[in-house]
């Protein structure tokens, strides 16, 4: 036996209940394994606090990412005792996830936690500094160079924002971290921020087709008003990767950007990443995030915390990327 958390539906109403599970009521997989720890992502937080439509299927397990060991495999590439992570591919969606003690999987769907990398340290980093990892990869293979002009960085003092803003200094990157909490400049300063800048200082003029060309590269979790501010003060070039909608799902935007300034919006889906790009994103995480960085960022809490943690992420009041211990119910 082993706990974990259910999200059912009775009557429209959600329903979260923390139980004992026995590993035959687990769903059909080829590699069992034991979570060790989990993430709190935006969508985790969406899931659990009902207040977005992240589960596709009740009764659900939530949790998008998990680390843990091989308990088994009918795939001989893992072994009993190896470390592994997951992100994405449907977990905590359509398929039990993980927020539970124990998980059941298509191998795969296991990516090895690179050498050196604790389990821990793989769920501080998690789903969100695994998007902030394509993200830059994104905007290199477009063509972002460090010694370019500046790389923005929106909603920065995020799970999403912190890393990628960790992963850009360290790069030599110029980065500017915009963000709604000036109280926590000196954090993002901390993390290789050159300068930060204001949520509404981001913001530039609706109506205007383009704003002073200003932004070499932009990493954007927020989307709506900031993502299109930021698309008009782009320079002739810069690539834009746009990964996240904390502040908005629309984009109003003329074609001018683009036409006339070669501007490239790149979408990011972490999600549906293929293999390969997986395992070399992993591989530069675990090169590129110092041990400072992920101090800076990361905190792990006991699962039992998990309702109060979400209720934080949403209120936007969680700074970094937070990890659950699964021990700890
Ligand atoms: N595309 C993908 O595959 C993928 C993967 C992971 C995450 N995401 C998305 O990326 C986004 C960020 O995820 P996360 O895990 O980093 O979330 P998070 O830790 O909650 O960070 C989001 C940040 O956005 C800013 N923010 C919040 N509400 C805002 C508002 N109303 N207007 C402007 N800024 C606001 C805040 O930063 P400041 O206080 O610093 O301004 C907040 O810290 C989410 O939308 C998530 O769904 C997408």
């Amino acid at each position: 036996m082993f706990k974990g958390m259910l999200i059912s539906l009775a009557d429209g109403a959600q329903r979260n209940e923390i139980r004992e599970f026995s590993e035959d009521e687990l769903p059909h997989g080829s590699a069992l394994v034991r979570v060790l720890y989990s993430g709190l992502n935006y969508k985790d937080a969406l899931a659990v606090t009902g207040k977005g439509k992240v589960i596709r299927m009740f009764p659900m397990v939530p949790g998008i990412d998990l680390a843990g060991e091989i308990i088994s495999s009918e795939n001989p590439a893992y072994r009993p005792g190896d470390l592994v992570l997951i992100t994405g591919s449907g977990l905590g969606e359509l398929h039990w996830g993980g927020y539970a003690q124990m998980a059941r999987v298509p191998a795969e769907w296991l990516v090895p936690i690179p050498q050196g990398m604790s389990a821990e340290s793989a769920m501080i980093i998690g789903t969100a500094g695994f998007t902030a990892m394509l993200s830059v990869m994104a905007i290199e293979m477009a063509g972002a160079v460090p010694d370019g002009r500046e790389v923005l960085v929106t909603g920065a003092t995020g799970g999403v924002g912190s890393i990628a803003t960790a992963l850009l200094a360290h790069a030599g990157y110029s980065v500017c971290a915009v963000t709604g909490r000036m109280e926590l400049a000196d954090y993002l300063r901390e993390l290789g921020a050159k300068t930060v800048m204001r949520r509404e200082d981001a913001l530039n003029a609706p109506q205007k087709p383009l704003a002073s060309e200003r932004w070499g590269a932009v990493i954007d979790s927020v989307g709506g008003e900031t993502l299109a501010s930021a698309v008009r003060a782009c320079s002739i070039g810069a690539p834009v990767a746009a990964c996240g909608l904390t502040g908005g799902a629309n984009l109003a935007l003329t074609v001018m950007p683009f036409i006339l300034r070669g501007v490239a919006l790149l979408g990011i889906d972490s999600l549906n990443c293929p293999y390969e790009r997986r395992l070399q994103a992993w591989k530069r995480l675990a090169a590129d995030l110092t041990p400072e960085a992920l101090a800076a960022v990361g905190k792990t809490h006991p699962f039992s915390d998990i309702e109060r943690l979400s209720a934080e992420l949403m209120q936007g009041h969680i700074r970094g990327h937070a990890a659950l211990d699964m021990s700890q119910f």
